[in-house]
């Protein structure tokens, strides 16, 4: 007798439907696993049997074959335990086949039986939705993440054996009801906290109000991390929609045990030493990288100069597209990866350039070197760059006399509706993505305008790059204001924001 079961395998951050199929034909007895299992998959093959021994179920003494299908796509990973155990106890006649019916499995399993946490659930559980199940079967640490999905009951499984009893209407299976999304413990970091930095405040609002990547660099110690942090806190909260794709990002990366919807957007902050398979995503097998695990958040990089130059180069092409292309020799794998880039350095090596309590001690040529670091491509897509000097000490204390997070994401909120407004259905929705025509189209300039943005130019030697983001900058610095034009202090104020290019 054939037996069916279903399951799905995660690809990128969708998964696609999988049939588990399992006959017992005469012959030698053994397990043979077919249908473009790769190694790790094999191993389900002795993790299985040992699981289904320790029910003290033997298995027939046949010659059985496992087939994953559709056969022409390659299996990865440890998920597809739980559905071969179950359809091989249905094919040993130990549980009835038509109890499966509208039911999808997957989970890893322990020789013990006990079931194991996987990576993926929630594109698992969403591709079960859509592929008209009723029921899914998940290990208990991923139930929360599946539960997301509506319309879907999602069943917690902590041992095989449970299962077994479930499908043989022996006990009730438990059902996981969705949990509203969990802000952090620690609450939400507040811009009241941060005393004085009047102008690396505005800067920080005018960032999250057009989506621009922002630079911050002062000397140790100035706030440069402690603002940063509290960028995610002035953006628009997650829409569902937004919740929902980052979410099966980390879940795809296996960070997501025992939680549900992500809650606030994520900020992630690699260290230096950072890989650009850590940072881009890739290796052996695909995983999502930082980049995409700050999807519709912020990607934070500390201490930029100290990034190994292959790395940031690596950068450049998800922050320009929005998603990486992980190209492997049987097919390429996508992973969303819109991001806003916060990065921060210390002024010189020493970290006192500039600084009025501390002599710089780097010469010219360790300065130059420094500064060369991340010059260039990099940093012209940056489109603010903004000084955080030392707040003197006793301005300290003044720290919750100023505005909280919510007053900024409030004007923040008023001027994201108006880009969006101008954009209209499709087109960009923040200011940073406008580009070519659209750009020129939302940004016509007074003629002193225009006479300002040449001097500047000219002047600082910008790149036509530089120009534009300027031009982007000054577009969010009016719609702050609820003006429709841009007018020459808004101009200006997006020019002093190329601070580094004035130094270069
Ligand atoms: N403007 C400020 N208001 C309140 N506290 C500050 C301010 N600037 C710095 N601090 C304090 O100094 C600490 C170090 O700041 P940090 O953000 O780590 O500096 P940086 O990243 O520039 O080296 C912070 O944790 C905070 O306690
Ligand atoms: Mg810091
Ligand atoms: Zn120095």
């Amino acid at each position: 007798m054939l037996v069916r079961v279903r399951s799905s395998a995660v690809l990128g951050v969708a998964a696609v439907g999988i049939d588990v199929e399992v006959e017992a034909l005469q012959g030698m007895p053994r397990v043979e696993l077919v249908g473009l299992a790769t190694s790790a998959v094999q191993e389900a093959k002795v993790r299985v049997q040992a699981a289904v021994r320790n029910l003290g179920v033997d298995l027939p003494e046949k010659r059985i074959v496992v087939n994953l299908a559709p056969a022409d796509l390659r299996k990865e990973g440890s998920s597809f335990d739980l559905p071969i155990a179950v359809a091989l106890l249905a094919a040993c006649k130990r549980l009835p086949p038509e109890a499966l019916e509208g039911f999808h499995f997957a989970g890893e399993l322990a020789l013990s039986g006990e079931v194991k946490p996987i990576r993926g659930a929630l594109a698992q559980a969403i591709e079960a939705r859509r592929a008209g199940a009723t029921a899914l079967v998940v290990p208990e640490a991923n139930a929360l993440e599946a539960a997301v999905v509506e319309g879907l009951r999602v069943h917690p499984a902590r041992h095989l054996g449970e299962v077994v009893a479930w499908m043989n209407g022996v006990a009730e299976p438990p059902t996981r009801a969705p949990a509203a999304p969990q802000l952090a413990p620690d609450g939400a970091l507040d811009l009241a906290d941060v005393a004085g930095q009047e102008h690396a405040r505005r800067a920080l609002e005018v960032a999250a109000a057009g989506g621009h990547n922002l630079l911050l660099f002062g000397p140790p110690g100035s706030g440069k991390t402690m603002l940063a942090r509290r960028l995610p806190g002035i953006l628009p909260p997650f829409t569902f929609e937004e919740a929902l794709e980052a979410t099966v990002v980390h879940s795809v990366a296996g960070l997501t045990r025992d939680r549900g919807l992500l809650a606030e957007r994520p900020f992630r902050s690699p260290h230096h030493s950072v890989s650009d398979a850590g940072l881009v995503g890739g290796s052996n097998i695909p995983r999502p990288g930082e980049v995409s695990l700050a999807h519709h958040g912020v990607l934070f990089l500390d201490e930029l100069p100290e990034f190994r130059r292959h790395v940031l180069d690596a950068l450049r092409q998800p922050a320009e597209d929005g998603e990486v292309c992980i190209v492997r020799a049987t097919r390429a794998v996508r992973y969303p990866a819109q991001f806003m880039l916060v990065a921060a350095m210390n002024p010189c090596p020493c970290g006192w350039y500039g600084d009025a309590r501390r002599a710089c001690r780097c010469t010219l040529h360790e300065l130059a070197v420094y500064r060369r670091r991340i010059s260039g491509p990099l940093l012209d897509r940056i489109d603010l760059h903004v000084d955080v000097p030392a707040v003197p000490c006793a301005a300290l204390p003044s720290a919750g006399s100023t505005e909280p997070s919510a007053a900024v994401r409030a004007r923040v909120l008023a001027a994201r509706e108006r880009q969006a407004e101008r954009a209209g259905p499709g087109g960009p929705r923040v200011n940073a993505r406008l580009k070519g025509a659209a750009l020129r189209r939302a940004c016509p300039l007074p003629p002193e305008g225009r006479r300002l943005l040449a001097e500047a130019v000219e002047k600082l030697g910008l790149s036509a790059r530089a120009h534009d983001r300027i031009l982007r900058v000054a577009r969010t610095v009016a719609d702050l204001e609820g003006a429709d034009r841009i007018a020459v202090a808004h101009l200006a104020e997006a020019v002093q924001y190329r601070a580094l290019d004035r130094r270069a």
